[in-house]
């Protein structure tokens, strides 16, 4: 291996676009004279992430982050561009996704043992089985004897870290993770940001971490990239995102991001309603709501390319 190799990145998306046809029936478009829809869900979204770093997509609701990630883990097919998932041997990368709400994903009929156990069948005989799940119980923080209690016993963040064991289990080096702190109160959301930062250093996990809510990245990302309708409309290191944003929808994300230590104080809800992806304005897509709209953005949509200040914009209004 040389220096060279280590550089390179576990997972490379390039250009990658997802359509989906959500037209009414041939025969009901013909009665009823509509046209074709078809939602550009990811419309050439492009980053990379580097082995053992977190990397952060946000934005709001249906801008397509979840469409990205099911993109990377092969449960959708793009209509463009290309993901490379690769280590610096050339080898095969095992992913795991892991789920805003972990109670979909474990069978609640399954002692949760047996839910672990099932990426292990072929890698262990069942004399080694359960040792391996009570080791994998406590590295997120459970105890082996939780092994005999069913999903509904647990509450929501140690479900979460059930199916963290889960992905463990599978040996899973790069995670999807989608909305995995969500639907948990603020100060279980921190310990199992806690527990995803530790289980990185350890082990060397490299993460796409989903949220809409840029004030939980901050925590865990090496670096965001924020998506609007679709598009990528900023990427960078995440102090240069978090500390000195350049878009203009990135500014408005972080003036309305619940405040972390006060989340019952007051802010600004972000103005203007989100266009639908089935019709995107020309130009920017961001320019209804812009308050720096100037002609051209209806005009023109502008690349995502290097800024001054550091990250990658698409704005017509950030200097290049
Ligand atoms: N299978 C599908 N068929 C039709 N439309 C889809 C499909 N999957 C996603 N979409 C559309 O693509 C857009 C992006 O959806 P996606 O779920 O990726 O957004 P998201 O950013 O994850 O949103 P959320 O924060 O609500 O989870 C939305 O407009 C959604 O309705
Ligand atoms: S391109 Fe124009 S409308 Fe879009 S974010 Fe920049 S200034 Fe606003
Ligand atoms: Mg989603």
């Amino acid at each position: 291996m040389t220096d060279n190799d280590t550089q390179l990145p576990l997972l490379r998306v390039v250009n990658l676009g997802r359509s989906f046809d959500v037209s009414e029936p041939f025969l009901q478009r013909l009665v009823t004279n509509a046209s074709r829809k078809i939602v550009k869900a990811v419309d050439g979204v492009s980053f990379s992430i580097e082995p053992g770093t977190t990397f952060s997509l946000v934005g709001e609701s249906g801008c397509g982050k979840s469409t990205v990630a099911r993109l990377v883990a092969g449960l959708e097919k793009p209509t463009s561009g290309s993901i490379a998932i690769r280590k610096p041997g050339g080898e095969r990368v095992r992913l795991q996704m892991v789920f805003q709400d972990p109670i979909g994903s474990l069978n609640p009929r399954w002692k949760i043992g047996r839910s672990i156990a099932e990426p292990l069948r072929q890698k262990l005989p069942q004399s080694a089985r359960r040792a391996r799940i009570g080791e994998l119980l406590a590295t997120v923080g459970l105890s082996p004897g939780d092994a005999d209690k069913y999903p509904h016993e647990f509450s929501g963040g140690q479900r979460q870290r059930i199916s963290i064991a889960r992905a463990l289990a599978a040996d899973a080096e790069l995670l999807l993770l989608d909305e995995p702190t969500s639907a948990l109160d603020v100060s279980v959301q921190a310990q199992v940001l806690n527990l995803l930062k530790d289980l990185q250093q350890r082990l060397g996990l490299t993460y796409l971490f989903i949220s809409h809510n840029l004030s939980v990245v901050r925590f865990l990302s090496d670096r965001i990239g924020v998506m609007y309708l679709g598009r990528m409309v900023e990427e960078g290191p995440s102090e240069d995102i978090l500390d000195h944003p350049q878009h203009p929808y990135t500014r408005l994300l972080l003036e309305t991001v619940p405040d972390l230590e006060a989340p019952k104080r007051d802010r600004a809800p972000l103005g203007g309603d989100i266009p639908s992806p089935l019709n995107p304005p020309p130009g920017c897509a961001f320019n209804p709501r812009c308050p720096l709209a100037m002609d051209l953005c209806r005009q023109k949509r502008p690349e995502l390319k290097p800024s001054a200040a550091g990250a990658n914009v698409a704005c017509h209004a950030v200097a290049g």
